[in-house]
């Protein structure tokens, strides 16, 4: 499709164009930009939209429809995940984050996994592996009588290739790795991160399952088994490994946890086979050689200022409109997408998951004066995630009508229940939203604030500072602004010790160390509630976050039925994305 004429001109911020001209737009053999801001979206746009030439039925025309896609993304609404905006309209075409790939318990199939993870990585996507099917270190390998390695052996290797390969020439692969509590080699793993820089290229999380948490909780030994042989190996106390990871993830943040039977329990397909693992980052659970293209509604940009009630300050048509588009955005990015395998495109066909989420929460809640750290926040977050599960569902079915169900929905759990019937097997899922979120311009995901104020590592060492504008309006309209304040937030990211500042200023600009852990929890279990898919939350902490704190958030993961949990202790690791001033 041509680019017309026309087209309003995109309106970058600052960091938005040092992202794009670093990672997102075309390049010449020289290294030479080939598009700008408005050719890159109008590249996305037109090509996604070129997919509705496929279904006679279409209630939409491609060129119309490419003009409302290029509208919904650069008045930052919505984005698709990176490797859409990177891929789209070229040659490569992989236009999805999140892959899982088996690994099997032989060489041939552990290699070839290696093998196409560095395909998947070269296209900006990333991949989730559980290491669970391989037989435990120093048992017996028939073909040579020799010894096996084990799962941590073989981690290293992907981990060693994922570091050669720069994903599409621009962000190095990122990676899950999961291996189940009942696997014989699982204190090894719990521990594979103990050194600062092992597997570094990796997320470690351990599949927890609902029979060793009961074991936790009782206090019991629980049994290990060899997957490869069905025998059984041993007991552990369940206890004494649930503090084992407690305490390691205080000391690195590794591993995370899952909640593997959770994780089953929703599995819209389970004709297929079972889940075992999540994309890197925890929030996409999928089958081996599934993939999954994600996309986010910028919730910032919906308050509507001068009404009275938190409901009337939500601009609710509009979110009703960005979502009809977005699934049906999404729902083309499947067709759209050319993946690295055959079995990839057929199983992604196959269940059509889609995964669309929200960024901007947190600057939402400042705009309406709602704190994060409290039950209004918690309540408004369930009624805004069961509103867009609704109208997502809704779209899909529309789709359905014009396109067809998945194919495997008679199979499915909605078939099989008559619930449907649906264009896509999953719809919701929440992302980190982590450079999505710097295009748009505002707060990632779900998450709090890390700082008002802060400097972000980004590539290549630069470093970009950056005050929420929500917080620096208040300040003006309070009057309390001034340089030598702004100085001092950026210096310590909180305001909470600012004692000059009115009391409801410190409750509602809160951050992410300001923020008692279980509130992270909540606001966690409130959103996975109304989620298909998972939620991505790490639950950030100051460095003086106490061994007792970790394990009650794993403990209250577990309770509020999220799927999983990730923790981060400022200051534990020599080097982190996000600093304050302080911490530089
Ligand atoms: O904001 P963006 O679309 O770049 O990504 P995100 O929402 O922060 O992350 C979504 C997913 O993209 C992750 O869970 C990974 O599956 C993948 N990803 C990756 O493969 N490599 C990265 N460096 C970042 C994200």
């Amino acid at each position: 499709m041509k680019q017309p004429e026309d087209l309003q001109p995109v309106v970058l911020n600052q960091n938005a164009e040092v992202v794009l001209s670093k990672r997102y737009y075309r390049k010449g053999p020289d290294g030479e930009p080939l598009e700008d801001a408005t050719g890159l979206f109008w590249r996305v746009a037109s090509a996604i939209a070129a997919e509705e030439g496929k279904y006679p039925d279409s209630s939409c025309r491609a060129d119309e429809l490419a003009r409302e896609f290029y509208d919904l993304m650069t008045s930052w609404k919505f984005l698709p995940n990176s490797p859409t905006l990177m891929n789209a309209g070229t040659d490569l075409g992989q236009l999805a984050a999140c892959f899982v790939l088996p690994v099997g318990d032989s060489i041939e199939e552990i290699f070839d996994a290696v093998k196409h993870a560095a395909m998947i990585h070269k296209s900006g996507g990333g991949t989730g592996f559980s290491f669970s099917r391989l037989r435990p270190a120093a048992s017996r390998v028939g073909s040579t009588g020799g010894v096996a390695s084990g799962p941590l052996s073989f981690l290293r290797i992907f981990n060693t290739a994922t570091e050669q390969i720069k994903q599409g020439g621009t962000r190095r692969g990122a990676n899950m790795g999961i291996l189940r509590v009942d696997h014989p080699d699982i204190l090894e793993f719990i521990r594979a991160k103990e050194r600062e820089g092992e597997f570094n290229n990796f997320n470690l999380s351990v599949a927890l399952t609902e029979d060793f948490m009961k074991a936790v909780e009782k206090g019991e030994e629980y049994p290990l088994m060899a997957p490869h042989s069905g025998e059984a190996k041993g007991t552990l106390n369940a206890r004494e490994v649930f503090e084992i990871l407690v305490q390691k993830a205080w000391e690195s943040g590794d591993p995370g946890i899952v909640f593997i039977d959770r994780i089953n329990r929703d599995n819209p397909t389970p004709a297929q086979g079972e889940m075992e693992s999540t994309n890197p980052c925890g929030e996409q659970p999928l089958l081996p050689y599934e993939a999954c293209n994600l996309g986010s509604v910028n919730l910032a940009g919906l308050y509507l200022a001068g009404h009275g009630s938190t409901a009337d300050s939500i601009d609710w048509a509009e979110l009703k409109r960005i979502i009809r588009l977005s699934v049906r955005f999404l729902d083309n990015v499947i067709d759209a997408s050319r993946y690295p395998l055959d079995r990839i495109t057929e199983t992604v066909h196959r269940n059509r998951k889609i995964g669309l989420g929200v960024m901007g929460w947190a600057d939402l809640l400042f705009q309406l004066r709602i704190p994060y750290d409290s039950q209004d926040a918690v309540k408004l977050a369930g009624r805004v995630m069961e509103f867009i599960r609704a109208e997502g569902r809704a779209a899909s079915k529309q789709l359905a009508k014009e396109r067809g169900p998945f194919p495997a929905y008679a199979e499915s759990v909605f078939g099989q229940r008559d619930l449907g019937p649906y264009r896509n097997a999953t719809i919701t899922t929440i992302a980190p939203t982590g450079t999505l979120s710097i295009l748009a311009g505002c707060s990632s995901g779900v998450e709090p604030l890390f700082a008002l104020s802060f400097a972000r590592h980004v590539m290549d060492g630069e470093r970009l500072v950056e005050v929420n504008p929500y917080f620096e309006q208040a300040l003006k309209d309070e009057q309390c602004y001034s340089e030598k304040l702004m100085e001092a937030v950026t210096q310590k990211g909180s305001v909470q010790t600012m004692e000059h500042l009115p009391q409801h200023m410190r409750d509602v600009f809160v951050t992410a160390m300001d923020i008692e852990p279980v509130w992270h929890l909540k606001m966690q279990a409130a959103f996975q509630e109304y989620t298909d898919n998972a939620v991505s939350k790490t639950v950030n902490l100051p460095n003086s976050a106490t061994i007792d704190d970790i394990r009650s958030i794993y403990w209250m993961a577990y309770e509020r039925g999220c799927k999983g949990v990730t923790v981060y202790r400022d200051g534990c690791k020599q080097s982190q994305v996000l600093c304050t001033g302080d911490g530089e």
